[in-house]
């Protein structure tokens, strides 16, 4: 059984090869990091997971527990149950965070015909996550991300995630330093979120992390490939050598 199944992936944005036959699987219940060097294509990787059409797929296939998502769309994608992170989340004036994970949470009960959480259901919930994460109470009335430090929008994002309860969350994590306390912040949201149905597929660039995290695979990606595939342990090599 496999939760993702990406085979022999190539892909180009602007007739520039970005992916290069790349090979993942990943099981449920399984936690696996990528790491590698800037530009190696770990971003793009995540953003055609989640459907992002300005790359073009030139070959291969992605199964999400045994169906192909390349011609979905995103939202389609979502309601599977995958969720993404991205490395510069949005920010959006205007809406609050509260009103944002709300329309987020109804959007997918309703493509799942699965019954709305009324309006005080939600925030009994999310009173319950934030304190979880430690987040103070005027996140709820603040705009989404706007104004947030790199820190805060970790934290929000774990929000999102614990929220909407994924199958299979991607989180592409910002390179803008995370502080010890952030660090500390995903690794607790990340165990909560966790069961054996669920998986996770962390782009990071800290070896920090990932002690806290502990990923059953560490792979090396580079240059549109995965390289090499490995135990945390790999990761500690790797801070010590380089990736040359
Ligand atoms: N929209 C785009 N237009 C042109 N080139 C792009 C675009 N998106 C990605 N690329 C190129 O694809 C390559 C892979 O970029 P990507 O962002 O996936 O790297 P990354 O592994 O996430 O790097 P980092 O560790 O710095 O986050 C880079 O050479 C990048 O310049
Ligand atoms: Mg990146």
């Amino acid at each position: 059984m496999s939760m993702l199944e990406i085979i022999d992936l190539t892909a180009t944005i602007e007739e520039k090869p970005v992916l290069r036959g790349l090979n993942l699987l990943i099981r449920p219940g399984e936690i696996h990091a990528i790491m590698g060097p800037n530009g190696a294509g770990k971003s793009t990787l995540a953003k055609i997971l989640a459907g992002d059409p300005s790359y073009e797929i030139t070959g291969g296939e992605v199964l999400f527990n045994g169906v192909n998502i390349l011609e979905m769309a995103p939202e389609e994608r979502a309601h599977l149950g995958l969720f993404m992170s991205f490395q510069y989340p949005l920010e959006i004036p205007g809406v609050s965070n509260a009103e944002f994970l709300y329309a987020a949470k109804c959007a997918l009960c309703k493509a799942r015909n699965e019954p709305l959480p009324s309006k005080e259901e939600f925030q009994q919930k999310l009173a319950e996550k934030m304190a979880l994460l430690e987040m103070k109470s005027e996140f709820t009335e603040r705009f989404l991300n706007e104004g947030f430090s790199g820190g805060e929008k970790k934290r929000n994002e774990i929000l999102q995630m614990s929220l909407l309860e994924p199958h299979l969350a991607i989180l592409d994590e910002t390179d803008s330093g995370l502080d010890i306390d952030a660090m500390r912040i995903v690794a607790c949201g990340v165990k909560v979120l966790m069961n054996p149905q669920r998986s996770l597929l962390l782009i990071t660039h800290y070896h920090r992390l990932l002690e806290y995290i502990r990923p059953h695979v560490v792979h090396v990606m580079i240059d549109g490939r995965i390289v090499r595939s490995g135990s945390v342990e790999l990761a500690l090599e790797l801070e010590k050598k380089g990736y040359k």
